[in-house]
C-alpha cells in the first residue's frame, strides 16, 4: 500500500524525470537535425555533385608559375582557391576551366597565349589521374560514373581566335567547347559590358555581320555561345541570333546588384526563351555590389532569378581565381555545400537544387549538341572579316601577285617577274616530259 505522500512524491518524480528526458531528447534531436542538414546536403551533393560554369585556375598557374606544371602540387596549390582537393571536398564533380588572355593581347599574341593555355588545361586534366578531360555531354556523364574531376575548356574572351573563324574551328579540335564572344574588351566584332579598354568602338552594332557568322560556326561546331561579359546589346543580338540555347557561365541578377556584369531581368526573360542558362557569379562585387559578401547574398541572387525565370535556367558559375574578393563562407571552392545548404533553408526543393547543380547544364550542352547534329550539312564557313574592321598592322596579308600593266615599276619589280618566269619554266617541262612518254 502506498501512502497519498509516496504517490504524490513518485508522481512528481515521474514528472521530473519525464522532463529531464524530454530536455536530453530535444537537445539530442537538435544535434541530429543539426547533422542531418548537413548531411541532406552531402547527400544531395553526392547524387548531383555540381557542374561549375567558370574557374580560372590557368590564369593563376600563369601568373604564379608561369605555366610550369611540374612546380605544382594540384592536390594542394597555395595562394589559390582551388585545387583537387578542395574540389572534391566540395562535391565539384565538373569545371569549366577558362582559357583567358589578357585584352592587352588583342592584335598582338592572343592566339599563341590562347594556344598556350589550352596546353596548361590539357595537361592539367590529363597528367593527374582524379581529372579528365571531356569534350561531350557523354563523356561528362561517364566521368561523374568513374569518380573523376571532368575538366571542360572555355575560352574566355572572344579576342581569342583574332577574327578568324578557322582558329575558332582548330580551338574547337583541341577540345574547346564554349566561348564568350567578349572579355573586358570589344572585338572588331562584339562589344564587352566594360569600357575599360577604348579599342573597337562602335554606334548600333553590337554584333557585327562578322559577328553573327562566329554565332553560327559555333551553332555548327557545338561549341556553347557564353554571354558573360558581353555588352547587353550583344547579348540579346546573340540570343536572337543563335539556334542553340547559350549560357551565361558567370553572371549574377542585375536587378540585386547593379553592376555591369549582371544580367537585367529583360534579358533574362530572353534568355528563358532560349532554354539557356545563367551561372551565378558568387564575386563579392557581383552579388552584393560592394567588396563585403555572405552567403544570404549570394543566394537572394537565386532567389530572384528564381522568380523571374525559374530554377530550370540556374546554374552556378562561382568565378574563383578570376576575382579577388569571395563571400564569407564561401571562400574557396570547398564551401559550396554551405550554399546548397542555405538554398534548401529557404526552401528550395532537392528537384530543383538537383537542376541547378548538373541537370540544367547537362540539358543545354546535349541541345547545343543536338543542333550541331542538325547542322552537319553546313559546310565550315569561308566568311572572312574585311581588313578594315580588323585594323591590325600585325596580320600579314598574302595577295596574289599583282596584274601586269603597273604603272609604277619599282627597282625591285625584276622579282615580281620570276614567278612567272618559274612558270613558263615549268610549263616546258611539263610538256617535254609528256612528250617523253610518248
Ligand atoms: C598544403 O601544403 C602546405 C605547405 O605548402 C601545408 O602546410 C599544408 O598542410 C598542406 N595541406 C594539405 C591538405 O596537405
Ligand atoms: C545609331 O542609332 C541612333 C539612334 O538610336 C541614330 O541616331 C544613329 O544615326 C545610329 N548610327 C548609326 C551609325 O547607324
Ligand atoms: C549577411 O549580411 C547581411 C548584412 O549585410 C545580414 O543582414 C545577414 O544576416 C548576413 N547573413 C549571414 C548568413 O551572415
Ligand atoms: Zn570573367
Amino acid at each position: 500500500m502506498l501512502s497519498r505522500e509516496s504517490v504524490n512524491s513518485a508522481s512528481s518524480g515521474f514528472w521530473m524525470k519525464s522532463i529531464g528526458h524530454l530536455v536530453v531528447l530535444s537537445s539530442l534531436f537538435c544535434l541530429i537535425s543539426g547533422y542531418s542538414e548537413r548531411d541532406r546536403v552531402n547527400d544531395l551533393m553526392s547524387r548531383y555533385p555540381l557542374i561549375d560554369g567558370h574557374n580560372d585556375l590557368a590564369l593563376q598557374l600563369r601568373i604564379l608559375h608561369n605555366n610550369r606544371l611540374s612546380q605544382v602540387d594540384l592536390y594542394n596549390i597555395s595562394k589559390v582557391s582551388t585545387d583537387i582537393t578542395r574540389l572534391q571536398a566540395g562535391h565539384v564533380q565538373a569545371q569549366m576551366f577558362a582559357v583567358y588572355v589578357l585584352c592587352r593581347a588583342q592584335d598582338k599574341d592572343a592566339v599563341r597565349l590562347t594556344l598556350e593555355q589550352i596546353d596548361v588545361i590539357r595537361r592539367m586534366c590529363t597528367e593527374y589521374q582524379d581529372f579528365e578531360l571531356v569534350t561531350s555531354a557523354e563523356e561528362l556523364r561517364n566521368s561523374e560514373m568513374r569518380h573523376k574531376i571532368a575538366c571542360l575548356i572555355s575560352i574566355e574572351g572572344g579576342h581569342s581566335i583574332d577574327s578568324s573563324l578557322p582558329a575558332l574551328r582548330m580551338f574547337y579540335q583541341l577540345g574547346v567547347r564554349s566561348m564568350t564572344l567578349t572579355h573586358s574588351c570589344n572585338t572588331p566584332w562584339a562589344e564587352s559590358s566594360s569600357k575599360l579598354y577604348n579599342v573597337f568602338q562602335r554606334q548600333n552594332n553590337s554584333l557585327t555581320h562578322f559577328g553573327k557568322a562566329v554565332v553560327e560556326e559555333m551553332n555548327r561546331l557545338g561549341m556553347i555561345v557564353d554571354l558573360s561579359h558581353t555588352a547587353w546589346d550583344t547579348a540579346s543580338a546573340a540570343l536572337k541570333h543563335s539556334k542553340a540555347p547559350v549560357i551565361f557561365s558567370h553572371s549574377s541578377s542585375f536587378s540585386v546588384c547593379s553592376h555591369g556584369r549582371n544580367v537585367p531581368d529583360w534579358l533574362l526573360l530572353d534568355l528563358k526563351k532560349n532554354r539557356g542558362l545563367i551561372m551565378v557569379n558568387i564575386h563579392n562585387n557581383f552579388v552584393s555590389c560592394s567588396n563585403k559578401a555572405n552567403i544570404s547574398h549570394v543566394a537572394d541572387h537565386f532567389d530572384h532569378i528564381k522568380k523571374v525565370i525559374g530554377a530550370e535556367s540556374i546554374g552556378i558559375g562561382g568565378d574563383f581565381e578570376g576575382a579577388v574578393g569571395f563571400p564569407q563562407g564561401l571562400e574557396d571552392v570547398s564551401k559550396y555545400p554551405a550554399l546548397i545548404q542555405e538554398l534548401l533553408l529557404r526552401n528550395w526543393t532537392e528537384n530543383e537544387l538537383a537542376d541547378v547543380l548538373r541537370k540544367n547544364f547537362l540539358r543545354v550542352f546535349e541541345e547545343v549538341e543536338r543542333v550541331r547534329d542538325q547542322l552537319t550539312m553546313n559546310r565550315p564557313s569561308e566568311f572572312q572579316i574585311a581588313l578594315e574592321e580588323v585594323q591590325n598592322p600585325c596580320r600579314l596579308v598574302l595577295r596574289p601577285p599583282s596584274p601586269r600593266g603597273s604603272s609604277h615599276q619599282s627597282p625591285s619589280s625584276g622579282a615580281q617577274h620570276e614567278p612567272k618566269v618559274m612558270l613558263i619554266l615549268a610549263i616546258v617541262l611539263l610538256l617535254s616530259s609528256l612528250l617523253m612518254f610518248e
